[in-house]
């Protein structure tokens, strides 16, 4: 109980008798959980900064997790605004009772961008010479790319160096066959495929990943 209600129970304590009787008895089908996150949203709804200390724990102590808090905070913004909402999410963190945001986006190192996505022709093979090997970009779609190593997989010779034939690659030493859309040897049939080299789109940009 606050010090404000025990102060009004024994200075006016019929009126706090009844006032506390209220809280106690009004509400009876919800459990404890539940209860705990609607005081959640009246508390933000009011803005009483005291009130969210009070009954945010009790929250979590109750079986809330911190997403279904974090749920709550928000439930009151058409009748709190977001001024209020904000300083909420504030105390909250302050006080540990929000889930942690998603980790950001890994950085991409900038020596491993290859260029801008719309550089590369759309399903058509592209070359790049690059200190760590020869790749193939293949631009599957307007906003992806798969990334290969030129080398062919039946002896090693450079693709780069083969006959384009749009979709398909052939090597010029054995003649072997591959369809860039997928890497897969369609010439012999069953022979290896080309080794995928991992690889990110970022801000219409293509790395290595
Ligand atoms: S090295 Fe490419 S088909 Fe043999």
């Amino acid at each position: 109980m606050s010090k404000a209600l025990t102060y009004l129970a024994k200075t006016r304590p019929e009126a706090a008798t009844h006032l506390l009787g209220f809280y106690k008895h009004s509400v009876q089908a919800l459990d404890d959980k539940t209860r705990h996150l609607i005081q959640i949203v009246t508390k933000v709804t009011v803005g009483t900064e005291r009130g969210l200390r009070q009954y945010a724990p009790k929250a979590l102590k109750a079986g809330a997790s911190r997403e279904e808090i974090l749920d709550a905070v928000l439930m009151a913004f058409p009748a709190a605004g977001l001024n209020k909402v904000l300083d909420a999410i504030d105390i909250m963190r302050e006080m540990d009772l929000l889930p942690d945001p998603p980790d950001a986006a890994p950085a991409v190192n900038a020596d491993k961008r290859l260029g801008a996505l719309e550089e590369f022709p759309l399903q058509r093979m592209h070359c790049l010479q690059r200190p760590e090997a020869n790749l193939i970009v293949f631009r599957t779609t307007a906003d992806s790319a798969t990334v290969y190593s030129a080398r062919c997989p039946h002896s090693k010779a450079n693709l780069c160096r083969g006959t384009d034939h749009g979709t398909t690659v052939e090597c010029r030493v054995h003649n072997w066959t591959f369809d860039l859309a997928t890497g897969h040897c369609v010439e012999p049939q069953g022979g290896a495929g080309l080794e995928i080299i991992p690889s990110v789109v970022r801000d219409g940009q293509l790395f290595l990943a």
